[in-house]
């Protein structure tokens, strides 16, 4: 005897089904590896290169290269799972998959964004990671002085791997090894011979994007509209670099290397006003940096300010004292004071690595400082500071324990292209750049103290920085400047930060925005916003 008819049996089951799809429906992270499965032409087991919080590696890769600590906080949003393709091919099918699930993707090579924008959404949830860190083969022509460089190869990589094949060829790009690519090249890329030979983005000549319908792209199929947008425009607006073809320059295979420190008692004011007049104008040949922190003095514990020139002469030490004799006798430089060496040990010691660091270091991912939670703030100089007025920002530089403050001459070749070549547009008349940084180790305890502080330093710098607008660097990002809001940006809340970084480029940015991405695929808080244009 039945009781149950078997109608009711198959109605019964079928609302088990449906409950328990309706309770548990299948997670995110499971339908993109399907969707993946299902649109590669050569299909891997894609659950291996798929990270959510279950699996035991997910918060090491999350890690992994996410520079800023502050953005690792547990109180930071994190991914619903992180995507880390294995090839070229996996990145436009991941395209296609999240714009079908409909899930935000932030896009990450080096993780060195100054806000985290690679790992971390504040505007939209959830979102995924796509991690290019396995992408990063370079590789080097020399008879053709040329590399072809994949997005998620570090800085430290591409030099090491020139250095490998030549002595004299190098490119020109950021200090910091650790720094990717993929990020770096399209916000810019200043370095240390950016004074002779422009940005690492003045050095693209080609490259390879995914678009946002998942096409992979390279110069020509692009067009130059685009192909100009990439070079300086800032990362996560356009697509998804995959690789850059570079022109690499010549370097001498002797470099001279030298840091100097002078304290406030050394004349560093002094110094300082002469070496804002010198080195923007100084032989195109000569990097001298200034780090200037607060120091405790030997005597009687009382802090003072230390200011340190670091620096690069692409050449032998005899013409650097001959020039600094004429130019720059301030400074006092000595023989002593100086090291000649080959270019990619010059590599190491502007980074920061002990003199007995091999080069091998820059291919194993090793960190010359070690990460910290931080803020910083950057701007344009384009008049000379004046003496009486360094006195007031020591005042304020000394409210912090750690704070750093750094300059960075341009002129030369930087000057020598026009604003609008590139996105990045703070070229001829520019001084120098100038970037204040807190950084601390204790979490959120002393995080408020430090971020007021650096943002009062910022407030005591408005009188002698560019002005209307005050610029500032796409790399050095800051969202104090604005951001986009929830999954939406729009062109007016966004033309703070558009006009600081690209000044009237800025314009251009969001009509090849609106041409290339009209329903915002890549964003970010503050990727460039589309706008409704007529066909
Ligand atoms: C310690 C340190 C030192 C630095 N030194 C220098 C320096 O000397 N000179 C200088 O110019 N800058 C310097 N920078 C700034 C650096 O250039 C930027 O932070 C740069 O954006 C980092 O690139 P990334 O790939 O490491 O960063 P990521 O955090 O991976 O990416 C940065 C941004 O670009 C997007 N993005 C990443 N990969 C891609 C891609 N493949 N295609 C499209 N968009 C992408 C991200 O979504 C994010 O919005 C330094 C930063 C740090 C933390
Ligand atoms: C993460 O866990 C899932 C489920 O256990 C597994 O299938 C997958 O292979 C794991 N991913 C990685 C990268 O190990
Ligand atoms: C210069 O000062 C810096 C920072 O205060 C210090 O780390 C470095 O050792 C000093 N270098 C020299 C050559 O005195
Ligand atoms: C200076 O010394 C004081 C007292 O020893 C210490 O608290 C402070 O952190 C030091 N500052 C720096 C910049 O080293
Ligand atoms: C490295 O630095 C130390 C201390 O400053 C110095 O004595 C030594 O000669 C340097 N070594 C090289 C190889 O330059
Ligand atoms: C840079 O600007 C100055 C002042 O406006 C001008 O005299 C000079 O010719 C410019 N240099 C270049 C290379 O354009
Ligand atoms: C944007 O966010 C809103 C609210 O969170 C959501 O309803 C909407 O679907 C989102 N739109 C897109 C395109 O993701």
């Amino acid at each position: 005897m039945r009781l149950i008819p078997r109608s009711l049996l198959f109605l019964t089951s079928v609302f088990v089904l449906l409950s328990v799809s309706s309770t548990s429906p299948i997670p995110i992270p499971k339908l993109f590896t399907q969707c993946l499965e299902a649109n590669s032409q050569n299909p891997i087991p894609f659950s291996t290169t798929i990270f959510t919080p279950q699996n035991a590696s997910f918060t090491s890769v999350l890690e992994s290269t996410a520079y800023n600590l502050r953005y690792l906080l547990p109180s930071m949003p994190k991914p619903e799972f992180i995507f880390t393709p294995l090839e070229e091919s996996h990145v436009p099918i991941a395209v296609v998959c999240a714009n079908k699930l409909k899930i935000h993707m932030r896009v990450r090579s080096g993780g060195h964004d100054y806000e985290g924008t690679s790992y971390v959404s504040l505007i939209e949830q959830p979102f995924m990671i796509l991690d290019l860190a396995k992408l990063h083969a370079i590789k080097v022509d020399i008879a053709h002085n040329t590399a072809w460089v994949q997005a998620g190869a570090t800085l430290g990589e591409v030099y090491y791997r020139i250095s490998e094949k030549s002595p004299i060829h190098a490119f020109p790009a950021g200090i910091c090894p650790s720094v990717g690519v993929g990020g770096h090249i399209t916000g810019g890329g200043y370095g240390s011979i950016h004074r002779k030979y422009g940005l690492a983005a003045d050095k693209v000549i080609d490259a390879r994007i995914v678009d946002a319908n998942g096409k992979i792209l390279d110069r020509e199929a692009m067009g130059e509209d685009l192909f100009w947008a990439i070079r300086g425009g800032g990362g996560g607006s356009f697509g998804i670099i995959l690789s850059w073809k570079l022109n690499l320059v010549q370097v001498p295979p002797i470099v001279t290397v030298f840091t100097v420190n002078r304290t406030l008692k050394q004349n560093a004011n002094n110094i300082l006003h002469k070496w804002q007049q010198v080195l923007p104008n100084i032989d195109e040949d000569l990097f001298i940096m200034v780090h200037t922190t607060v120091t405790n003095s030997s005597t009687r514990g009382k802090t003072t300010i230390s200011t340190s020139y670091i620096a690069r002469f692409l050449g032998r030490v005899d013409r650097l004292l001959q020039l600094m004799e004429k130019k720059f006798p301030e400074l006092g430089l000595t023989k002593k004071d100086c090291l000649e060496t080959s270019w990619i040990k010059s590599v190491l010691y502007l980074a920061g690595f002990p003199n007995t660091t091999s080069p091998e270091v820059l291919i194993q991912g090793k960190l010359a400082i070690p990460k910290l939670y931080f803020k910083a703030k950057a701007d344009y100089v384009k008049q000379v500071i004046p003496k009486n007025a360094l006195n007031s920002l020591w005042k304020t530089l000394m409210q912090d324990d750690a704070a750093l403050m750094i300059w960075v001459p341009y002129g030369g070749m930087m000057s020598r292209i026009s604003e609008s070549a590139t996105p990045f547009p703070h070229r001829n008349g520019t001084l120098f750049l100038s970037q204040y940084v807190a950084t601390w180790s204790d979490g959120e305890k002393s995080m408020d103290k430090h971020m007021n502080w650096v943002r009062r330093f910022y407030d005591t710098m408005t009188p002698y920085v560019s002005s209307f607008p005050r610029e500032g660097y796409v790399n050095y990002r800051d969202l104090d400047l604005g951001m986009n809001q929830f999954n939406k940006s729009s062109f007016l809340r966004s033309s703070t930060w558009g006009f600081k970084y690209f000044k009237d480029n800025f314009i251009r940015l969001v009509l090849v925005k609106s041409k290339v991405d009209p329903s915002n695929f890549f964003r970010h808080e503050q990727s460039i916003p589309p706008v409704p244009i007529a066909k």
